[in-house]
């Protein structure tokens, strides 16, 4: 599977999302990561619907929502009429896991299913054939700029050996969230991780030239 550049628009100026979203786009980046937080599941708010869907018509790339709220099932339906293509809910915040990723598939979007720090992959094992993406956060979620939490890699090789096992390494996607940079990619790509989540790393500095630098880091490792 190649692997995919998904910068997180939390970073991004606010201001001038469109155009942020279209420079990442132009550069390369397939997938465009979007934060929403409720106050609730994590301490911040950040911003929702209305949002995603002002944004839609900037691009055609796979907006990839990460939903940090609890009951996130309750806003699927509104997801879809916004133009997200894969829905992202954590483990957490799903009293009922099973219903919220087939009701996120039914209305025709992906499903991905997230993991904190502190939550073992083995909370996933009846839902991996209900995915089409883990996320495994490198940080405690909530906040942009944050460390990378070293132990997450040996996350997502837990992941990566258990979608092997289970024949699914070409169906699942394996994402990473959280304090991932140009220094510390590699860890995560040698982990098994294809979906690389990076927001201070694109956002600060010269948007085109970061996620050029991430594309060739990915090159590179495939030799
Ligand atoms: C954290 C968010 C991340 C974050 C990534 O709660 O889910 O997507 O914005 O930002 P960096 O790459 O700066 O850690
Ligand atoms: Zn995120």
């Amino acid at each position: 599977m190649e692997t995919i550049l998904a910068p997180s628009l939390l970073a991004a100026d606010f201001g001038r999302l469109g155009q942020e979203v279209e420079e990442v786009a132009k550069a390369g980046a397939e997938y465009i990561h979007i934060d929403v937080m409720d106050g609730m599941f994590v301490p911040s708010i950040s911003f929702g619907i209305p949002v995603i869907q002002s944004l839609r018509p900037f691009t055609d790339k796979v907006f990839d929502v990460h939903m940090m709220v609890e009951e996130p099932g309750r806003y699927a339906g509104a997801m879809k009429e916004a133009g997200a293509d894969l829905v992202c809910v954590h483990q957490e915040a799903c009293r009922h896991l099973d219903r919220t990723l087939h009701q996120i598939r039914d209305l025709g979007m992906k499903a991905g299913v997230a993991i904190n720090p502190a939550t073992p992959v083995t909370t996933l094992e009846w839902v991996f054939e209900q995915v089409d993406l883990i996320l495994v956060m490198s940080v405690n979620p909530g906040f942009g700029g944050q460390k990378w939490i070293p132990y997450a890699k040996e996350k997502i090789r837990q992941v990566h050996e258990r979608l092997c096992v289970l024949g699914l390494e070409e169906q699942v996607r394996i994402e990473v969230d959280g304090g991932v940079n140009q220094d510390n990619v590699t860890e995560a790509l040698e982990a098994g991780a294809n979906v690389i989540v990076a927001g201070s790393a694109v956002f600060a500095g010269n948007r085109t030239d970061n996620v050029k630098g991430f594309l060739r880091k990915f090159k590179e490792y495939k030799r």
